[in-house]
């Protein structure tokens, strides 16, 4: 379908609060990760429905490995469920799959998987669903600039040359347009680590719902919220 005017081409989202709904419910953490999970297909839907072009998802910070490793464990199992399910769904809808972050420190099971399941959807063009798994924005840029400097050591750049168009090249987004809204459930007013050079200017939308009671209607009331916004970037 193709986007209306002033719908955003990339929404992030930055999915908190799963803990907090399994704890008013008297439930483990994990099952609010569980339930989780259901809006994460349903993001999917509704940015397909809108016609956004990129849909990223906050799905596990670097600094979420200091968790309990009973939790850490339990997204893991949970991740790997979910690429094993939803595959030829997102196959059927067109969407391919990306990720950012330190996929490395992954177990080898869920790495594996990772790559099968953006394999088996490379060729898919609707929806560019990249999910942020061990990711961290000041990791990210570090490695950027690490890149950068090994450039410059080996002669093949010098640094007045180093531009912010080279320094987004040589982010693990090189390949996606800067996000042009930013949702956060569970009301909480931070960024937590989160694509802190692509947000420059994001618009910014923070709902009190926790993720896993965020459904199609708040997704699209966001995206109405955004396209009331008037973006100056700077000017007038
Ligand atoms: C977000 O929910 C999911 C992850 C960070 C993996 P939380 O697990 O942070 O839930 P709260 O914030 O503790 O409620
Ligand atoms: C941010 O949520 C990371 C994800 C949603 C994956 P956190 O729950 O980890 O963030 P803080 O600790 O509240 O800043
Ligand atoms: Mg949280």
């Amino acid at each position: 379908m193709s986007a209306a005017p002033n719908t955003p081409e990339h929404i992030a989202i930055i999915m908190d609060g799963n803990g907090r709904w399994a704890k008013e419910r008297g439930l483990p953490r994990r099952n609010g990760h569980r339930a989780g999970a259901e809006s994460v297909r349903e993001a999917v839907e509704t940015c397909k429905e809108l016609g956004v072009k990129y849909l990223t998802l906050y799905a596990f910070s670097s600094e979420n490995w200091s968790r309990p490793q009973s939790e850490v464990d339990a997204l893991m199992v949970l991740l790997d469920r979910f690429l094993a399910e939803k595959t030829p769904e997102l196959n059927r809808q067109n969407v391919r799959l990306h990720t950012i972050g330190n996929i490395s420190r992954l177990p080898a099971k869920n790495q594996k998987r990772i790559t099968k399941a953006k394999e088996e959807t490379a060729q898919n063009t609707d929806l560019n669903l990249i999910l942020a798994l061990s990711y961290g924005a000041r990791e990210e840029i570090t490695d950027a600039v690490k890149r950068i400097a090994e450039q410059v050591e080996g002669g093949n750049l010098t640094s007045d040359r180093i531009t912010k168009e080279i320094l987004s090249q040589n982010l693990d987004t090189a390949a996606f347009p800067d996000p042009d809204l930013l949702v956060r459930t569970s009301g909480e007013l931070r960024l937590s680590n989160f694509l802190l050079w692509q947000l420059s200017y994001a618009e910014i939308v923070v709902t009190k719902k926790y993720w896993p009671d965020f459904k199609r209607a708040d997704l699209q009331a966001a995206v109405e919220e955004y396209s009331r916004r008037h973006r100056r970037f700077g000017g007038l």
